[in-house]
């Protein structure tokens, strides 16, 4: 698994190198995409009240940006398997509620966490082995989120033309019934905001 990392790892590093502080450099199309992604998934967030948040895959921290421009009471944890993405992050954000570590796990639980785009390059993994490493960091986000987590997955409904080899298609519907078996009765599956991807919100009922 660590192997499987350290190449996404290097990926996402030469992505930014040739892209910079853009969504091309986080392998995004858009920023209108990026942000459409944002909005699915801050809704597993109550902001009625202040809040603690991580994000897994943070890329050069535009979820925080996001975020700030919503919420004024957070802290906030961006983790990233690249150095030079939270390198990147931890210059464009110096704020007092923000830190960025190199991290495959974050250090702390927060009440949400969050992860955007990490299932979706898997480069030379087979499914098989990349849905067990989808499944394993789930548990991750599980441990991570203790009021709820959210995360997106490119979906297996894509059209077949256009699916490339390297890139791993979740099944909503399986997903949707293990984060219900697994997590939480409270899950919500939104599969309709126009990309060819799903976004799973899953909310832990408070004692
Ligand atoms: C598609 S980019 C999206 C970045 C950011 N979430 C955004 O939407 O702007 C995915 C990022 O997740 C990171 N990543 C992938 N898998 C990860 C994992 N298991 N743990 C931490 N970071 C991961 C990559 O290095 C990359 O920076």
């Amino acid at each position: 698994m660590a192997d499987l990392l350290g190449d996404v790892a290097k990926y996402y590093t030469e992505k930014l190198r040739a892209h910079g502080e853009t969504p091309n450099g986080v392998d995004w199309n858009s920023e209108e995409g990026q942000v459409l992604r944002f909005e699915q998934l801050a809704k597993v967030i109550d902001g009625s009240v202040p809040f603690s948040i991580s994000d897994l895959g943070c890329g050069y921290g535009a979820f925080y940006g996001y975020l700030s421009k919503r919420f004024s009471r957070f802290a906030y944890i961006g983790c990233d398997v690249s150095e030079a993405m939270t390198e990147a992050a931890a210059r464009r954000f110096p704020d007092a509620n923000a830190k960025f570590v190199v991290a495959a796990e974050p250090p702390e639980s927060c009440d949400f966490a969050v992860a955007s785009g990490i299932f979706n390059v898997k480069l030379g993994s087979a499914d098989a082995e990349w849905l067990k490493h989808v499944h394993a960091t789930l548990d991750v986000l599980d441990r991570a989120g203790k009021r709820g987590f959210a995360f997106n997955c490119l979906t297996s409904y894509s059209d077949k033309e256009r699916m490339r080899e390297d890139l791993f298609y979740g099944d909503p519907c399986r997903l949707f019934d293990l984060c219900k078996r697994r997590y939480s009765k409270q899950v919500a599956l939104l599969h309709d905001y126009g990309l060819y991807e799903f976004t799973i919100l899953v909310r832990k009922p408070q004692p």
